[in-house]
């Protein structure tokens, strides 16, 4: 155990220094390393709004299913509750993730005075969207090029996933009392905030077409936090003075980013479609806080999603379990503590997207640019991490393993795609009777049992879950299993089998 937890702390004092050095070699770092301190990604503060925004429903532009980044992130940081696997299966066989409906946003309504309503003003729904991709877990998910292709910019640019720097929107006081001016943002090593920042305006997975991140800051600046919901955190908030979004915003970084948040409206830049309770439809001028929305959204989210660690809290692999482990050549690609091999400091280059035809890579082709030295569009993905593999089937970035056994099953056979250019290769002739056993139970101990009892960071709030016929069920708070139980729920943490 303390062997385990100094691995732990080596990892992490190597990553903070590297952090640090790469923040003092780029200038546009070194401006945004002076502003942010790496230590606001360990401020309650933040994490506590990273949480908040990460687990609130009234985010997704809604059209009567309202939907968070836990929608499709709430088991283990997975999608893997049976109904929702279902109806995330798409005509062409893929296992995605169940978005929102499809349709055009037209503005933040507010229905009474003042308070905007947690539904967008948009254009009629039609059917529920699916991604062409399985949720991989938020649990872990650190310093990866994240995504299954990598393509969230490991430099967060605080407005959009791709990360290059230059003029996109934000704004911030001039020193010189020159008022607001436009500005730019960098920080590397922050890939789970570029990630962060594409889902909540993407018309498949959160919002209605077009919806803006000034609007969707407008919005939140407006609502209760996690008014739809209860239990931990939803509480909590509607108790404090700190519940509500600009002062959680203020008390997360108005030391670090102060210049960047404000009251004042900003010009030149894009309005804020508003439509009023008597359906009339205006446009205003965006606050600097809104205008810089996404900045604050993309630095907290990230916050959060570092508590969201399983590495310490795990059963280490036994000598037989390790044996079988290699004999399979899993640890050829994998780290045999369950690391992802795609981890920006520890993990293993060149195997970090590799190909395992899993798919037909005509179709998906993975990794499209050679930021991780492979030939693009071959279909090389992700070298996943293995932790609490129990709670998050179905596997693999389509979804086709339903369990551990065809997971496996599936290495032994040498892949799908025997046409392809695939490292893997049938395992039949090497194999020992007791090597599938083994794997399994080694991959099962790698589970953290806090996320089960949603203990420690893996506490909750309740979250309603869509299907699609537009029919749902709670997940109950993990405080309060007994919470919402008005529709059949599920406990955090409990395993489901995929049905046939
Ligand atoms: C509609 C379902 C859906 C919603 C809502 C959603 N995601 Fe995801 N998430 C996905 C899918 C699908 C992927 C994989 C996409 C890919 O690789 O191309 C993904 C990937 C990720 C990853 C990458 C993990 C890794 O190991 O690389 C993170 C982190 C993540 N999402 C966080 C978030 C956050 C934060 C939000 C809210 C802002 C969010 N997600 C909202 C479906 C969703
Ligand atoms: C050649 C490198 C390589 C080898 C060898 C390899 N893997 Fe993988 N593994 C990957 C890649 C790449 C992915 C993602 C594939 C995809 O989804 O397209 C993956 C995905 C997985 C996943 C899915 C994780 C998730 O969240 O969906 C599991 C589980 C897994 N591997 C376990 C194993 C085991 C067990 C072995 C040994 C039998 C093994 N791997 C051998 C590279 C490898």
């Amino acid at each position: 155990m303390l062997k385990t937890v100094k691995v732990w702390t080596l990892k992490w004092v190597c990553g903070s220094a590297l952090v640090l050095l790469v923040g003092l070699l780029t200038a546009q770092g070194a401006e945004a390393k002076d502003r942010v301190p790496n230590s606001i990604f360990s401020d309650p503060a933040v994490v506590e709004l990273g949480k908040a925004l990460f687990w609130d429903m009234q985010v997704g532009s809604g059209n009567g299913a309202q939907s968070a980044c836990a929608t499709c992130h709430y088991q283990a940081g997975a999608d893997s509750e049976t109904r929702r696997v279902v109806s995330s299966t798409r005509s062409d066989g893929i296992i995605g993730s169940l978005g929102v409906r499809e349709s055009q946003f037209r503005g933040i309504s507010l229905l009474e005075k003042g308070v905007a309503s947690a539904t967008d003003d948009t254009s009629k729904p039609l059917d529920f969207l699916i991604t062409g991709r399985q949720a991989p877990p938020t649990v872990e998910s650190e310093f990866t090029h994240n995504f299954w292709d990598g393509r969230a910019n490991n430099c967060f640019n605080g407005v959009d996933p791709g990360g290059q720097e230059g003029q996109r929107g934000l704004h911030q006081w001039s020193k010189d009392g020159g008022g607001i001016v436009p500005t730019t943002f960098l920080l590397c090593d922050a890939s789970q905030a570029s990630q962060a920042v594409g889902p909540p305006n993407s018309d498949v997975e959160m919002a209605a077409r077009g919806r803006t991140f000034p609007e969707l800051g407008y919005k939140m600046l407006r609502v209760k936090p996690l008014a739809m919901q209860t239990g931990d955190l939803a509480d909590e908030l509607s108790t404090t003075t700190a519940g509500h979004y600009d002062t959680m915003i203020n008390d997360a970084f108005g030391d670090v980013l102060g210049e960047f948040i404000g009251d004042e409206a900003v010009a030149g830049v894009p309005e804020i479609r508003v439509t009023d309770s008597n359906g009339n439809r205006t446009l205003v001028e965006p606050s600097l806080t809104e205008q810089n929305f996404s900045l604050f959204w993309g630095l907290s989210v990230m916050a959060y999603e570092l508590t969201l660690e399983s590495y310490a809290h795990v059963q280490k692999p036994t000598r037989a379990q390790k044996k079988s482990f290699k004999r399979m050549r899993c640890d050829s690609c994998h780290l045999t503590d369950g690391t992802s091999a795609a981890h920006v400091f520890t993990g293993k280059n060149g195997k970090s997207f590799i190909s395992t035809g899993v798919a037909d890579a005509s179709i998906d082709p993975g990794v499209v640019d050679d930021f991780v030295g492979r030939d693009p569009f071959e279909g090389n993905f992700k070298t996943a991490h293995l932790f609490n593999l129990p709670l998050t089937a179905p596997y693999f970035h389509d979804g086709s393993a339903a369990d551990l056994s065809e997971m496996l099953d599936f290495y032994i056979r040498g892949g799908n795609r025997v046409d392809q250019k695939v490292k893997i290769k049938n395992l039949k002739g090497r194999m020992k009777k007791r090597d599938k056993a083994n794997v399994i139970a080694m991959l099962e101990g790698l589970t953290d049992p806090r996320i089960a009892k949603g203990s420690g960071p893996y506490a909750h709030p309740s979250l309603q879950l869509f299907l699609d016929d537009g029919s749902y069920f709670w997940m109950h708070a993990s405080d309060d299993p007994e919470a919402d139980s008005k529709t059949p729920g599920l406990s955090y943490g409990e395993t489901k089998t995929i049905e046939p």
